[in-house]
């Protein structure tokens, strides 16, 4: 897509798009190398799945207009925080914060805000954990810190919020008060259901593992913290789909 205000700037924001698309594939890498370690370590696997993608000029430059700003690349890098935009679907809450601690804990990363839309939903029932991150991307003659967001949720969540956003366009923004007030109802069933598979799956844990014991796969026992160890479960599999 061509934009009038970009034409003299296209070298720039092809260099910006360069740094977004490594930021993508920093944290991405981070996210697999702890989802095998923790598949080495622990045979269990806290994330589902991960897709990411880089935000539409389209979509960008909305946002940018929206907040009254001039459409320019540096305006873009500094306003804009969702340019680059991973997203990471996990099995249980307890997996959540298991991955941002982990991630938010790396010395080269950067948290810049964190939005807990798990503690405190959205009015209209949206659950997430929002964090925009920056991290150093080394390019030949500089380093440049970029940006990332990265939302992190269930699959339950996951599910009511690519609903909501269907609804949400096909009206517009401007969905009827009961449908509203239905997809209100679902994300209060989706909580409940995350809690009731929480549950389920510390009382598989409780059957299958008296002693809070797992053997590591070097043999060595290592003792399962409850709140922070979910099922064990076998190697699964999956790619990253590219949004
Ligand atoms: P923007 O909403 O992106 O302008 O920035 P913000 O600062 O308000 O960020 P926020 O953390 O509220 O939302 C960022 C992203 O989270 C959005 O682009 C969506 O992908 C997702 N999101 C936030 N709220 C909702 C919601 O109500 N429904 C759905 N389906 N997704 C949401
Ligand atoms: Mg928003």
């Amino acid at each position: 897509m061509d934009l009038p205000m970009f034409r003299d700037e296209t070298q720039e924001w092809n260099h910006a798009l360069l740094l977004y698309d490594s930021a993508l594939k920093e944290i991405d890498t981070k996210l697999q190398i702890l989802r095998n370690e923790f598949k080495v370590e622990h045979k269990y696997n806290p994330i589902e799945h991960i897709t990411s993608r880089i935000k539409s000029l389209e979509s960008i430059a909305k946002k940018v207009r929206k907040d009254q700003r001039e459409l320019t690349v540096e305006n873009i890098v500094k306003y804009v925080n969702d340019v680059a935009g991973i997203r990471v679907i996990c099995s249980f809450t307890s997996d959540i914060y298991r991955i941002a601690d982990a991630i938010a804990n790396q010395s080269d990363v950067n948290v810049l805000k964190v939005k807990d839309f798990i503690m405190n939903p959205k009015p209209n029932g949206y659950r997430s954990y929002h964090m925009i991150v920056s991290i150093p991307i080394f390019l030949s003659d500089k380093v440049t810190e970029t940006k990332v967001e990265i939302q992190i949720r269930t699959i339950a969540m996951d599910f009511w919020a690519s609903l909501e956003h269907k609804i949400y366009y096909k009206f517009e923004g401007h969905a009827p008060e009961h449908i509203r007030e239905e997809l209100r109802v679902c994300s209060e069933i989706t909580a409940t259901l995350d809690k009731k598979m929480r549950d389920l799956n510390e009382e598989v844990k409780r059957i299958s593992n008296p002693n809070g014991y797992v053997d590591s796969l070097y043999g060595k026992a290592n003792i399962i913290n409850e709140e922070y160890y979910g099922i064990i479960v076998e190697d699964i599999e999956e790619d990253i789909v590219e949004e």
